[in-house]
C-alpha cells in the first residue's frame, strides 16, 4: 500500500508524545504486563483461563477445533449466556447491586438491580416461549435505547433464540432485507423512541417492513404513546404479554457453539453481511476484554458505553461484556445535544461515571462545541477513557485526555470489528505507555500483523494490510447462510498464509506499535458507522431520475468520512437542481436510513471508468476532497475527468 492519501494520517506517523499510566492505576490494574508473556507462552491455555471467568454448565473437551477458516471454541462445553450475565451475580449475593442506570432523553430515569433484571428477563423469556419462539428461531430487535432492549437481548439468549438487532435509525427497507435474510419469526420493537427532543416512530417502519415476510409476531414496547396501527393476532403489547408472566425461568444450557446473534454489517456489495456469533468463545472474549481494557472493577466503577445497542459496540460493551462482569452501567437514550450540549457531562457528574467509552466522531463534535462546556461539570470521577469505531486523530485524542480525562486518565483506543466480536488491538490502561492516535498492540491472546500485497510481514516502520494471524474466541463463525462469501471476503486474500483479512490499512512504527489508517476497500466509515459505497450507489440508482451513480467517502473534519455521490441523470430527468439533490438525499435516507444520506450529491455528465468498466473512485475522491488529480492513464477516456471537474466547478 502506498503512503496514506490523507495528510492528517501522515501527520499521525510523526506523533512522538508518550503518556505513562498513572502509578496508582498501574499498581492496582486488573491486567499487568505479564499477561502478554503468559498468553504468548500458551495461547490456548490463556483463553481457557479466561473462559473459566464464566460459569459453565459443562466443561469443554477441546479448547479449539480449527478447520480453517472455520473455528469452534470450547468444544463440548455448555453454558447459558444470560445466566452468566444475571443469575450467577444474584446467586452470589449481588442481586441488590444496580445493573442499569437508565436515563431517558426527556429526563425520565430507571434504576434496575441485577435481581430485578433477572426477573424481567425471565418474564420476557417466558413470554417469548408463549409466543412460540424456540431455541434456534431468529428474533429481530428494533428498539430505541431503553431497558427493554437489554432485556430483549438477554431473554433471547436465555432461550437460545439468536437475536438480530437492527439499528433504530435504519429504514423499513433495511429492516425487511435483514428479516428476509435471517428468516426471522418475531420482531421486538417499540411505538417509538426519543431523539433530539421529539418522539420518532418505529412501529410504522415495522408494519411496512414485514408484509410478505416470515414474521408472525410483533412485540411492541410502549415508550412514546404515539398512535400506532395495529394488526390483531400479529401485534402484541409488551405489557400485555410480559407483565403477567411467572418471574422465574429455568434456563437451559446451550452448546458453546450455539448461535447467539446475527448482526448485519456493510460489505463491499449492496447486500449486508449477517455476521454470526456464537456463545462460549464470544462471551469469553467480550467479558475478558471489558475486564482488561477498561480495568473494570465491579465494586467501584460506574461504566458508560455511549454507543447504541444496534451496533456491535452495544452488543459487546453495553450488554454482554459489562453484564457478565457484574457492572453498574449508565444507558442513555438520546443525543449528546439534547436538551443542551452539556448533556454527556451532566450525566457523568450525576452518576459519578468512572469509565467512558465513546467514538472519535463524538469527541470531535464536542471539540467543535468548545472546551468551556465540559469545564462546567465535575468530571473528576473519570479514570479510563475509551475510543472506538474509527482512527482517532492525535488532536482529538489530546483534547479528550485534557478536557475529559483531566490530563491523566489513560485513553484506550480500541480497534476491532463486528466480525471480531470483541476488542483485538488496544492499550492496556495500567500497562501501556500510550501514543496519541495509535491502538498500539494486539491484546494478550490475540495475534495481529501488518503485511504487504503478497502476505509478507512489513516489519517495523512498514505499512500495509492489517491481518489477524491466529483464530480468536469471539471471531465470527461465518456469514449467515453464506460460507462461500465468508471465505471470499476474509480468507481468500491471504489464503496461502491462512490470515484473516480485516480490510484495514495499518502502519507499524519503529517500536512495532500499530497505527490504523482506515479501510482499504469500498467501505466508508461515517461517524464510526460502516456503509458501503455500493449500498448507497444502488439506493441512488433505484431513483427513477438517476441513470448511474458513484459514491466515495471523502475526509470530513467531524464525521471522519462523509458520503459524496456523483450521479448521472436520465435523459428525461431535466437539469440537476437543489430540489432534485434534496430529493435524492431523502431517497437514500428512505432506502437505507438517515445515516447514509450523502453530504453532497454532484450531478455530472460522465463517470471515470477503467477499460473494464470499473469506476475509479480514487479520482472521484480527489475531486471530492479538492485535490490535484492522480494518475488518469488507466481510464478508458482520460478526458472524462475534465468534464467532471468543469461540471463541479460551475455547480452543474
Ligand atoms: C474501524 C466497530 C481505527 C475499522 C467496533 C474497522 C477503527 C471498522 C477502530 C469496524 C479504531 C474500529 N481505530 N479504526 N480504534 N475501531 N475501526 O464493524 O475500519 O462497525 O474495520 O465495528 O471500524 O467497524 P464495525
Amino acid at each position: 500500500m502506498s503512503s496514506p492519501e490523507n495528510p492528517a494520517l501522515s501527520n499521525l506517523l510523526h506523533e512522538t508524545r508518550r503518556f505513562e499510566p498513572p502509578a496508582a492505576l498501574a499498581a492496582g490494574a486488573n491486567v499487568k504486563a505479564e499477561a502478554y508473556e503468559q498468553a504468548s507462552a500458551d495461547r490456548l491455555a490463556f483463553w481457557e483461563e479466561q473462559a473459566r471467568r464464566l460459569e459453565w454448565g459443562q466443561e469443554w473437551d477441546q479448547t479449539l477445533e480449527w478447520n480453517p477458516p472455520f473455528a469452534k471454541w470450547f468444544v463440548g462445553g455448555k453454558l447459558n449466556v444470560s445466566v452468566n450475565c444475571l443469575d450467577r451475580h444474584v446467586a452470589a449475593g449481588r442481586g441488590d447491586k444496580i445493573a442499569l442506570l437508565w436515563e431517558g432523553e426527556p429526563g425520565d430515569t430507571r434504576e434496575i438491580t441485577y435481581a430485578e433484571l433477572l426477573k424481567e428477563v425471565s418474564k420476557t423469556a417466558n413470554a417469548l416461549t408463549e409466543l412460540g419462539v424456540q431455541a434456534g428461531d431468529r428474533v429481530m430487535i428494533y428498539l430505541p435505547m431503553i431497558p427493554e432492549a437489554v432485556i430483549a437481548f438477554l431473554a433471547c439468549a436465555r432461550i437460545g433464540a439468536p437475536h438480530s438487532v437492527v439499528f433504530g435509525g435504519f429504514s423499513a427497507d433495511s429492516l425487511r432485507n435483514r428479516i428476509n435474510d435471517a428468516a426471522a419469526k418475531v420482531v421486538i420493537t417499540a411505538d417509538g423512541g426519543y431523539r433530539r427532543g421529539k418522539p420518532s416512530g418505529l412501529k410504522a417502519n415495522v408494519d411496512e417492513a414485514i408484509t410478505d415476510t416470515s414474521i408472525e409476531t410483533v412485540l411492541v414496547v410502549r415508550r412514546t404513546n404515539q398512535e400506532v396501527d395495529w394488526t390483531e393476532g400479529r401485534d402484541h403489547w409488551w405489557h400485555d404479554v410480559v407483565d403477567h408472566q411467572p418471574e422465574t425461568h429455568q434456563p437451559e444450557m446451550f452448546d458453546a457453539e450455539h448461535p447467539l446473534f446475527i448482526l448485519y454489517t456493510s460489505g463491499t456489495t449492496a447486500k449486508p453481511k449477517g455476521i454470526l456469533h456464537t456463545s462460549g468463545g464470544y462471551l469469553t472474549q467480550a467479558s475478558y476484554t471489558h475486564h482488561a481494557v477498561f480495568d473494570h472493577k465491579p465494586e467501584t466503577d460506574i461504566y458508560w458505553c455511549a454507543a447504541d445497542v444496534g451496533w456491535v459496540t452495544g452488543h459487546s460493551y453495553i450488554v454482554y461484556g459489562p453484564l457478565s462482569n457484574g457492572a453498574t452501567e449508565v444507558i442513555y437514550e438520546g443525543t449528546p445535544d439534547t436538551p443542551h450540549q452539556g448533556r454527556f457531562w451532566e450525566i457523568i457528574q450525576k452518576y459519578g461515571v468512572t469509565i467512558l467509552y465513546t467514538a472519535p466522531t463524538t469527541i470531535r463534535t464536542f471539540m467543535k462545541w468548545g472546551q468551556d462546556i465540559p469545564a462546567k461539570y465535575d468530571l473528576s470521577t473519570l479514570r479510563v477513557l475509551g475510543s472506538v469505531g474509527e482512527p482517532i486523530n492525535p488532536e482529538a485524542w489530546i483534547w479528550y485526555r485534557d478536557n475529559v480525562g483531566h490530563g491523566n486518565a489513560p485513553i484506550v483506543d480500541t480497534w476491532w470489528q463486528t466480525e471480531t466480536g470483541a476488542i483485538m488491538i488496544s492499550p492496556l490502561p495500567g500497562v501501556t505507555s500510550t501514543k496519541p492516535g495509535s491502538a498500539q498492540r494486539a491484546l494478550p491472546g490475540i495475534s495481529a500483523d501488518v503485511v504487504d500485497d503478497t502476505g509478507k510481514p512489513v516489519g517495523n516502520g512498514g505499512g500495509g494490510y492489517l491481518v489477524l494471524t491466529e483464530p480468536w474466541p469471539a471471531m465470527l463463525r461465518t456469514i449467515w447462510g453464506d460460507d462461500e462469501r465468508f471465505k471470499d471476503t476474509y480468507w481468500s486474500r491471504f489464503h496461502d498464509q491462512g490470515y484473516y483479512f480485516a480490510g484495514d490499512g495499518a502502519k507499524k512504527d519503529e517500536d512495532g506499535d500499530l497505527w490504523l489508517l482506515g479501510r482499504v476497500d469500498d467501505v466508508m466509515n461515517i461517524s464510526g458507522h460502516r456503509i458501503s459505497t455500493t449500498e448507497v450507489e444502488s439506493a441512488l440508482v433505484s431513483h427513477p431520475k438517476v441513470a448511474e451513480a458513484a459514491v466515495v467517502g471523502a475526509t470530513d473534519p467531524t464525521t471522519g468520512q462523509a458520503i459524496v455521490a456523483f450521479v448521472i441523470l436520465r435523459g428525461n430527468a431535466g437539469e440537476g437542481s437543489d430540489e432534485l439533490v434534496a430529493e435524492l438525499r431523502n431517497h437514500v435516507a428512505k432506502e437505507i436510513g438517515p445515516i447514509a444520506k450523502p453530504r453532497q450529491i454532484l450531478v455530472v455528465p460522465e463517470l471515470p471508468k477503467t477499460r473494464s468498466g470499473k469506476i475509479m473512485r480514487r479520482l472521484l475522491r480527489d475531486v471530492a476532497e479538492n485535490r490535484q488529480m492522480g494518475d488518469v492513464t488507466t481510464l478508458a477516456d482520460p478526458t472524462v475527468m475534465n468534464l467532471i471537474r468543469d461540471g463541479v466547478d460551475t455547480g452543474a
